[in-house]
């Protein structure tokens, strides 16, 4: 039997790394990644447990990938494990939140391969120890979001939302309206981590690797 360990390697610090990732990567014959354009921050994370094993960058085409695409790389990932050894997936923060490996791992159950998920760090629960913000106490409702969602704020304590570079101007003046203080973090636990409270700060920066935590005020 072949196994794939989808690895969370969490939001860049190696240190935050778990010890059973490292194991995984340790023991692997081959490392996956997605290609990003060359920058990968999961390997980044990783890299000084990987030395010279294997690594394929899987290419994802820009814009909306398909299903023929996962069926694609799938096939990739399954040929190239060895038979009776074992590859890692690696994925920024954990592999069950908003990741690409989610699609991928429909594809990969349809053939002979064992998968097994290794949490790692969310971002967002690295940017609420680093803001210390709570994200929770007793009776609180969280939110988590890629979309942001206006409807759903009357109901919501603590909010998260994910991959800010669309409708930053539009989801600050949401959060205003709806009463919540809001901090950006952006790069959180790598060394050009920022945290930002400006509104115009905020609305200014472009760097993908950054997140919205919103807390209502009526909670502080
Ligand atoms: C495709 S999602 C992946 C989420 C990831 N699986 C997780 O558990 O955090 C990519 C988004 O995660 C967030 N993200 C990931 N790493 C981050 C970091 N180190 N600092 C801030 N945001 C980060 C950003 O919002 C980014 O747009």
């Amino acid at each position: 039997m072949k196994i794939l360990y989808a690895i969370g390697t969490g939001p860049g610090d190696k240190e935050l790394l778990t010890i059973k990732a490292v194991k995984r990567i340790r023991e692997a014959d081959i490392i996956f990644a997605p290609h990003n354009k060359g920058k990968n921050m999961a390997l980044d994370t990783v890299k000084e447990y990987v030395q010279d094993k294997k690594v394929i960058l899987l290419n994802f085409p820009m814009g909306k990938v398909t299903k023929q695409d996962y069926t694609d790389v799938a096939d990739t990932i399954h040929d190239l494990i060895p038979e009776g050894k074992c590859g890692v997936y690696l994925t920024i923060g954990d592999p069950m939140i908003y990741s690409t490996f989610i699609y991928l791992m429909n594809e990969l159950e349809k053939r002979e391969i064992q998968i097994d998920i290794i949490s790692g760090i969310p971002s967002f629960i690295a940017a609420a120890a680093q803001t210390k913000i709570p994200l929770v106490i007793k009776g609180d409702k969280f939110l988590l979001m890629d979309e942001f969602c206006e409807e759903l704020l009357d109901d919501t304590d603590t909010l998260c939302i994910l991959k800010t570079l669309r409708d930053k101007e539009a989801i600050l003046e949401s959060l205003d309206g709806k009463g919540f203080n809001y901090t950006y973090v952006k790069r959180v636990s790598l060394e050009d981590e920022h945290v930002l409270t400006d509104k115009e700060e905020i609305i200014n920066d472009k760097d993908y690797m950054s997140l919205i935590l919103g807390r209502k005020k009526d909670n502080d």
